[in-house]
């Protein structure tokens, strides 16, 4: 399973990349105010950080709009990703965008259906928001096993994003599930590393070793 971080601060993505463990980015309108700087300064610098996709999403409404708003976009860098919400409009750009060979991750997508659709309007990413439908009671992972299903029965290409991650079970049951991609956020990335048993077992050796004469 690929690894996305879902960030915009450079920060994180910095530290997560050191290591190995990015192969990829998400942003949102969100994640990207929350940055206080330029958009395009941000774009400019993760993709000069991270060797991967980079996924930008347009926020035009209409499809028209959208379609040149994605061109625009994807002219920054050839990494980039363009993100579209999951509807008629978004769907219809997609299509469009996707005969030119312009990579589309469809966004909010929240129903087996919809991401039926992505797929079939040739979107190269469909990201199903499992922790807001956790929010509202839905089980998020249960859309995300329904998508590979219908993925898998009719062989899409569609690579299926786990989005909106939460917590270090989203993860795993997105990596037994077969998921392409889990993108998470930084704080969920690190919670993947910590075992308790870790620590202790680190303490007990540190400990033992000063019984240890050094010579
Ligand atoms: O990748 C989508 C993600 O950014 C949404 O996450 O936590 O705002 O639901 P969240």
């Amino acid at each position: 399973m690929k690894i996305f971080i879902d960030t915009a601060n450079l920060e994180e993505i910095k530290e997560a990349n050191s290591l190995g463990l990015v192969d990829g980015v998400t942003t949102n309108p969100s994640l990207i105010a929350k940055e206080g700087k330029g958009f395009r300064e941000i774009i400019d610098e993760i993709c000069a950080i991270v060797n991967g996709p980079v996924s930008v999403e347009a926020v035009s409404t209409g499809s028209a709009a959208l379609v040149k708003e994605a061109r625009e976009i994807t002219r920054i860098h050839p990494n980039i990703v363009v993100k579209i919400p999951l509807t008629w409009d978004g769907l219809k750009a997609t299509k469009q965008l996707s005969g030119e060979g312009i990579k589309v991750n469809m966004t909010l997508v929240f129903s087996p259906n919809q991401a039926l659709l992505a797929a079939k309007a040739g979107a190269f990413y469909v990201s199903p928001f499992v922790g807001r439908l956790d929010d509202c009671s839905h089980d998020g992972m249960e859309l995300v096993e329904q998508i590979l299903t219908i993925y898998d029965n009719y062989e899409f290409a569609t690579e299926v994003i786990v989005a909106s991650i939460r917590n270090p079970l989203h993860v795993l049951d997105a990596a037994l599930m077969g998921a392409d991609i889990a993108t998470m956020p930084f704080s969920v990335m690190k919670q993947l590393v910590k075992h308790p048993l870790t620590d202790v077992g680190i303490e007990r050796f540190l400990a033992d070793w000063k019984k240890v004469p050094k010579k």
